[in-house]
């Protein structure tokens, strides 16, 4: 399996940081929360390279439903993590008011699930919200300081259910598909209902399962083997994807499952200073304007307006070229 890498082209990378270096984070928050201050923002981006960058994450989104962009340490601030997610032309996620990105340091001083040592589980972001986000971004601060460590994986609903079919997992996959479940975030407070999976969507965590069974709820099959058989399936179709500093993954929290490796950390003076993995992350929700995919003859534009209008693919991709910003990506996040 090969990692669906963009190299971020040196202009590009340019762009981004000028733009990152001239503004606090909160300020570029709340440009970017707000849809035509963040048009704005996007056309501080704009250059031939930021265009060809958008329509090359587009195609290999819409294959891979994940895409590692390779940047370099000059970009390992939590501003770039704003700024690149404006090639999707997506809605953020916000928290606290007007807050996008949360800021991680791993630690062997936390049992949190964000910021443990351990390894974690094989999910989805915010799994019991009513619309939890589409895209979840990850960006590499600093990376673990072991090599090997702190990996990323993904695992496609597709070839997950492929793994568990050929494994002959049926119960694991009548889970998925056909039981209705009730899921549990202590943390939220949240509580969903439903069948978890389709064919190539997922919502999906270990320890909200394992909330809901400690408050009552029951399963068919005993919850453990389920979760096992997922985890080990999960590991057998994913590879491992080490982020350098400054490089970011942007993963569909819908069509895939993530996962992060065991930490590790390298005290200066224990044992309160010690070096250890710092990333960047937010999400980002539907698309709520014009979006563009592919159809059977051509590329597919979509108003908002709801009016469809299949075009030529080159001239789509001209019209992609012309507007930086324009949400490629999110056509197929809404299509699909
Ligand atoms: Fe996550």
């Amino acid at each position: 399996m090969s990692i669906p890498e963009i190299n971020l082209h040196g202009s590009v990378s340019d762009a981004l940081l000028a733009v990152s270096l001239r503004e606090p984070l909160e300020l570029l928050e709340m440009r970017a929360l707000a849809p035509s201050l963040r048009d704005a923002l996007a056309g501080e981006l704009l250059c031939p390279e930021w265009q060809a960058f958008v329509v090359e994450l587009s195609q290999v989104w819409n294959r891979f439903d994940h895409a590692v962009i390779r940047g370099t340490s000059v970009l390992s601030d939590e501003r770039i993590a704003v700024l690149l997610a404006l090639a999707l032309n997506a809605r953020f996620k916000h928290y606290r008011g007007n807050k996008i990105v949360k800021h991680f340091k791993m630690s062997p001083w936390t049992n949190e699930l964000s910021q443990t040592l351990g390894d974690g589980h094989f999910h989805t972001d915010l799994n019991t919200a009513s619309e939890p986000p589409r895209i979840t971004l990850i960006h590499c601060r600093v990376p673990d300081p072991t090599p090997g460590y702190g990996a990323l994986r993904v695992a496609r609903i597709p070839d997950l259910l492929a793994e568990l079919r050929r494994r002959g997992a049926d119960k694991t996959i009548r889970f998925l598909l056909r039981d209705s479940v009730s899921i549990v975030d202590d943390r939220a407070q949240g509580l969903w209902s439903g069948t978890m999976a389709s064919e190539s969507t997922i919502r999906f965590h270990p320890e909200t399962l394992k909330a809901a069974q400690r408050r009552g709820a029951s399963f068919i099959d005993p919850l453990e083997e389920q979760l096992d058989a997922i985890h080990d399936a999960a590991l057998a179709v994913s590879y491992p994807i080490e982020l350098g500093m400054g490089d970011t993954l942007l993963v569909s929290n819908v069509r895939a499952l993530h996962y992060r490796g065991e930490c590790t950390v390298q005290y200066m003076d224990f044992p309160r200073h010690f070096q250890a993995r710092q990333i960047s992350t937010h999400g980002a929700l539907r698309f709520p304007r014009a979006s563009f995919g592919t159809s059977v003859d051509g590329w597919e534009c979509r108003g908002c307006d709801g009016q469809s209008t299949t075009l030529h693919p080159a001239s789509a991709l001209s019209m992609a070229l012309l507007h930086a910003t324009l949400p490629v990506i999110a056509v197929h996040e809404r299509m699909r």
